[in-house]
């Protein structure tokens, strides 16, 4: 009898470290995107809690951070019945077939990681092993669950290629076992900057002048804004090399209002700085205020969060079991029978 083949979505998998607050630039270039792929692929968003113990971490900080990146993602709207929003440490099999791929990934290939060398640096008193094989992690949460597709920002390109390496590797090793994942590129302009170093990316680790963050109270988003760093020829033109700063504050405009950088300069060029920086304030607060709401009501319910967490570990672990089964099985590890 032939059987209908149904087409399966393409699955997609992307984590959020839960470390630091997350910034205006995390919900244009990753959260906001999510939101839209949701329904033309089979969705899993990981809080990766595991990644964030290569660096200290206060453990009750730690707890509540996961928390809130788990509530962030609700409050953007995830749905949690379609896509699988879970912690990376309720699945054991992250960590297990981290160590699998651990054992075919060169420690040459890890030494060249920017990322490793970058931290490694700022963190010059704990450069952990675990720093080091942090790529060969993030690898096993994509491969886990036969991912097609991973959307991320230009600074973890090196670790997914690493992943697509392990991938082919394993496969020519053990025979066809894990997909090889595609990057998935969020459109260039989406890239948010720091609002007081232009040129440099708005980034969670760096002052808090420097970047919005997702919970910051409107007024607190009005100064931040206002205090932007701009050039002193007050025209409100997009030009990212000569102008980064009135650019930035363009970008984040056109990414909440929809409005070209062509049509922002013809609405607001020849009225000042002060004027435009009001206006890119409204709309970013516009854009915050009912996330923020959704947040208050879903960081609240703590059994709702705790529902969510639950069901969504069970089925994140239920589709894991069926990749590590097969690992298991080809590299060579006795099955367990009762
Ligand atoms: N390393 C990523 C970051 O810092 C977070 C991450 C961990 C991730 N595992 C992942 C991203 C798997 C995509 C897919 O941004």
């Amino acid at each position: 009898m032939e059987q209908t083949q149904v087409e399966r979505k393409k699955r997609l998998f992307s984590g959020i470290q839960p470390t630091g607050t997350l910034t205006l630039g995390n919900y244009i270039g990753a959260l906001r995107n999510f939101k839209l792929l949701e329904d033309q692929y089979d969705c899993l968003f990981s809080v990766v809690d595991l990644h964030a113990l290569t660096v200290r971490q206060d453990p009750a900080q730690l707890r509540k951070n996961c928390l809130k990146v788990m509530s962030l993602f609700l409050a953007v709207g995830l749905d949690p019945d379609k896509s699988l929003i879970y912690f990376q440490s309720h699945v054991s099999g992250h960590a297990e077939l981290g160590w699998i791929l651990d054992c075919i990934t060169y420690m040459g290939e890890l030494s060249r990681m920017t990322q490793f060398k970058d931290k490694s640096a700022r963190h010059a008193d704990n450069i952990n092993a675990g720093l080091f094989t942090y790529p060969s992690l993030m690898a096993a949460d994509i491969l886990l669950y036969q991912s097609d597709m991973v959307p991320i920002g230009a600074d973890q390109k090196q670790h997914l290629e690493l992943a697509r390496n392990l991938a082919e590797r394993f496969n020519s090793v053990y025979g066809e076992t894990f997909v090889v994942p595609d990057g998935y590129f969020p459109k260039v302009g989406a890239r948010i900057m720091s609002l007081q170093e232009p040129t440099r990316k708005m980034s969670k680790s760096d002052p808090e002048d420097t970047y919005i963050a997702l919970l910051d109270e409107p007024n607190i988003i009005r100064k931040k804004l206002r205090r932007a760093q701009t050039d002193c020829d007050n025209s409100v033109v997009f030009d990212p090399e000569n102008k980064p700063g009135i650019s930035n504050l363009m970008s984040i405009f056109s990414a909440v209002t929809g409005k070209n950088m062509d049509e922002i300069t013809a609405e607001y060029d020849g009225r000042g700085y002060g004027a435009f920086k009001d206006a890119v304030a409204d709309a970013v607060i516009a854009e915050l205020e009912p996330i923020q709401a959704r947040y208050a009501k879903i960081s609240a319910d703590k059994a709702y969060l705790a529902e969510v967490m639950t069901k969504n570990a069970e089925r994140a672990n239920a589709l894991a079991q069926r990749t590590l089964l097969k690992v298991r099985r080809k590299v060579g590890l006795a099955a367990l029978k009762l």
